[in-house]
């Protein structure tokens, strides 16, 4: 039991027991020109394979359910799991996958019947899908209402990871965040600020940094309805690195570096390399680094260098780095670099969840299964 929840070790004898293993194989495809759906990155389905094993070599026979994507309640050719399917078949022969359970309304409608169904004829119920555990949906919360319960591996394995980080890190503790979508991250910016020894910010988040501090930042992506809160983070007086140098295009639509202060039309695209050195000095010098979201556009490789450096320097560190799943784990595996770093979590969004918040859903699900109670 860790933190009141039940791990595989608690389950006692699995032989001859039908366990549903809710995963999280939602793992990002593309489609070939003859039309063919391809998985581009199969870290995914590979994390949840030391769980799987675990009961298939303890004689259990194991039913793995997943989403993909985003559908809305009903079936959709291109979010079906034949691809994932395949791949599991060459990786863990003889485990069956459920199709989507997106595909049933009753999943994010967290419907009990859908529940029942779910479980029908299962005997035991693993949580293996950390990427999913801060939605309280069916197959998350569902399950262990009834069914003896357990976290898988990888679960244990994120769980001990980020709320370490959260409890007990290694100072200096610096946290570097990046990526679009600023209003989806001041949550952990917040409570990250309470713990962190200092906080790096790049990537199209900065520019409503940037604004809050009075700079002209041109035609780049920001967020109005935030400043006002990425004023009142600032003047808290805590250590905040923004780029002093940003990289993008002028109003022409040419290739230009700037200071902090962007003219009328350019929009900046990737952190400066003064920025990336300055950055990549504060990781070197850590002793633990979290990392979420890149620095730039870094699909384009004009506006990837900022994202490398700091990737390479993540790599570099004598610190012990995590870095949370999504666009900055897609990043790191483009450079090479996801085995140079001590933790790649598969979670995006329950990564940061679980750092603000402490817990998620599904955990809270697994301690109040029958099995924990005891
Ligand atoms: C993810 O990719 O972050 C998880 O699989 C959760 O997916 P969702 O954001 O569609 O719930």
């Amino acid at each position: 039991m860790i933190d009141g929840i039940p791990t595989l070790e608690d389950l006692g004898d699995v032989a001859g027991k039908k366990v549903l293993v809710r995963t999280d194989f939602n793992v990002p495809m593309e489609t070939t020109p003859d039309g063919t759906r391809r998985i581009t990155d199969e870290f995914r389905v590979r994390a949840a394979l030391p769980t799987i094993q675990w009961l298939t070599d303890r004689g259990a026979t194991v039913v793995c359910a997943s989403h993909l994507g985003r559908p809305k309640g009903k079936p959709e050719d291109k979010y079906s799991m034949a691809p994932v399917r395949d791949l599991l078949a060459t990786l863990a022969p003889g485990v069956e996958l459920l199709e989507n359970l997106r595909f049933d309304a009753g999943e994010e409608g967290n419907d009990p019947a859908f529940v029942a169904r779910l479980i029908d004829g299962v005997d035991i119920y693993v949580d293996d899908a950390f990427g999913a555990a801060h939605r309280s949906h069916a197959s998350i919360v569902g399950p262990p209402r009834t069914l003896p319960s357990a976290m898988g591996r990888l679960l244990e394995r994120e769980v001990d990871v980020l709320s370490n980080l959260r409890k007990n890190p290694r100072h200096p503790f610096v946290a570097v965040l990046g990526g679009s979508k600023i209003s989806d991250k001041l949550g952990v910016v917040e409570a990250l600020l309470e713990t962190v020894d200092a906080l790096v910010i790049g990537g199209a988040m900065c520019f409503t940094f940037l604004a809050a501090q009075g700079h002209p930042i041109g035609d780049s992506l920001f967020e109005p309805d935030q400043v006002d809160t990425c004023r009142r983070l600032l003047a808290l007086g805590k250590e905040i690195h923004l780029p002093e140098d940003i990289v993008g295009l002028d109003a022409e639509g040419n290739y230009a570096t700037y200071g902090r202060r962007l003219p009328a039309g350019a929009k900046g695209f990737d952190i400066g390399p003064g920025s990336a050195a300055a950055f990549s000095d504060i990781i070197m010098e850590a002793r633990t680094v979290f990392w979420n979201g890149p620095m730039g556009m870094f699909e384009d490789e004009r506006f990837a260098k900022g994202t490398r450096t700091v990737a390479q320097a993540m790599a570099d560190t004598k610190a012990f780095t995590v870095v949370g799943g999504g666009d900055s784990a897609a990043a790191l595996a483009q450079f090479g670099l996801e085995d140079e770093v001590d933790h790649v979590s598969t979670g995006g969004g329950a990564s940061l969840e679980l750092l603000e918040l402490g817990d998620l859903p599904g955990l809270k699900a697994l301690r109040e299964a029958p099995n924990a109670r005891v």
